[in-house]
């Protein structure tokens, strides 16, 4: 841990994951942001020098619509410190900045992957990235399930190397509490897609008491038991892994909970025609865009006898006001039991801005600051960045 390392006098690398939203500037979303404050501000306290490192977005080379700049203008303002800013990573000059920063000076380097070794993992990018520091920390969690420069093979290049405070808190909350959860341990999935969740859904099955399923993910399911939904994202892959789940979820003798009722309309722009309608009434012209009461009651009740939630997705098209009811009652029900001292844990990118618009956001025991980063560890793989500095370690 970082703690275990003497940062005094030391100039220490941070990577971090600022791969924020901006527009003209501005930035949509500091959440990434903030929560690498508390392993920069330790830095600093310790009485380090630090350097900090991220991507943004998937530039094609340099393009100025992914400079890093407005991060660095929000961290001077959230640190209330002056944030130095270097417009090239690896230039001599974004070397020699590093390198004779002065105790508790921060500098931000511009986005890696306007060179092309970040994205190749290849060592000599690495390496000319070591030189920035003495001591390596990764905090960049939303990124470590890449294989890139930055993070895999630059901790050949380190002796003193480990994870910051965010990257802990993930693993905490997205590995450790859920491999042995207080029980009852209630698992909520939503989204539009069952690919790249089916791992995770497997995984849920052995590992919850409950495995609630909503939104356009439950279509597939619906679908195999006989139901006449149909909707543009339903496809005969996710049919066929639907199959097989249910399958394994008899084999197991699990129950996957699917919606009972839906909030339909002919098309998500008819406004018009809005109607609830029970599983057994649904026909293929139904467009399904929320879940219903029923159902929402029933999730409810299975939720308040949970002491341990997690919600990964959406419940219906939670960005459209008239389809945003169901995702907003869960939202809710599942901050009231966090303030109750439930834990609650909340993974990707569209169930953090569901919770954002319906909550006070910070109730919740942990919002995930990682999207695929987060799919991948639920699902019990294993980070390359990780294994980088355990592989380290050894
Ligand atoms: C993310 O936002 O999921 C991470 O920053 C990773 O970005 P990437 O998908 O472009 O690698």
């Amino acid at each position: 841990m970082i703690e275990d390392i003497n940062l005094s006098d030391k100039k220490v690398l941070i990577r971090v994951d600022y791969n924020v939203p901006i527009e003209n500037g501005q930035i949509l979303d500091d959440y990434r942001i903030k929560k690498s404050l508390k392993t920069i501000n330790y830095c600093i306290d310790q009485g380090a020098s630090i350097t900090l490192m991220s991507h943004l977005g998937r530039p094609n080379g340099f393009d100025e619509n992914f400079s890093l700049l407005p991060v660095a203008e929000k961290l001077t303002e959230l640190l209330n410190k002056e944030v130095l800013f270097s417009d090239d990573c690896i230039s001599d000059k974004a070397l020699l900045k590093s390198t004779t920063l002065e105790k508790g000076q921060i500098h931000l380097l511009e986005n890696l992957r306007f060179h092309s070794g970040e994205l190749e993992n290849c060592l000599d990018f690495s390496k000319t990235l070591s030189f920035h520091g003495d001591v390596y920390i990764n905090d960049a969690f939303g990124t470590a399930h890449r294989e890139h420069a930055s993070n895999v093979g630059i901790v050949n290049f380190f002796d003193e190397c480990d994870i910051g405070f965010l990257m802990k808190k993930e693993l905490k909350y997205l590995s450790h509490e859920i491999t042995d959860p207080i029980r009852p341990f209630t698992v909520v999935m939503g989204g539009a897609k069952i690919k790249g969740k089916i791992e995770l859904i497997e995984n849920f099955l052995k590992q919850s008491d409950n495995l609630i399923v909503g939104g356009a993910l439950s279509f597939p399911f619906l679908k195999v038991k006989g139901y006449d939904i149909d909707s543009p994202l339903l496809n005969d892959q996710d049919i066929d892994c639907a199959k097989s789940l249910l399958e394994l979820s008899d084999k197991l003798n699990k129950n996957i909970i699917l919606p009972y009722d839906f909030v339909v309309s002919t098309s998500i722009d008819d406004f018009e025609n809005i109607d609830m309608k029970t599983i057994e009434n649904i026909n293929s012209k139904d467009g399904c865009f929320d879940i219903g009461p029923e159902t929402t009651m029933h999730y409810s009740q299975i939720l308040s006898e949970s002491e341990t939630i997690l919600w990964n997705g959406p419940l219906g098209v939670s960005e459209n006001p008239y389809f945003g009811t169901g995702t907003q009652q869960i939202c809710r029900i599942i901050e009231e039991l966090s303030n109750n001292g439930v834990i609650s844990i909340l993974g990707g990118g569209d169930t953090a801005a569901a919770a954002k618009k319906f909550s006070q956001f910070n109730t919740f025991t942990h919002i995930s600051t990682g999207g695929g980063a987060s799919l991948e560890l639920l699902s019990g793989k294993k980070l390359p960045a990780l294994l980088a500095l355990e592989n380290n370690e050894k």
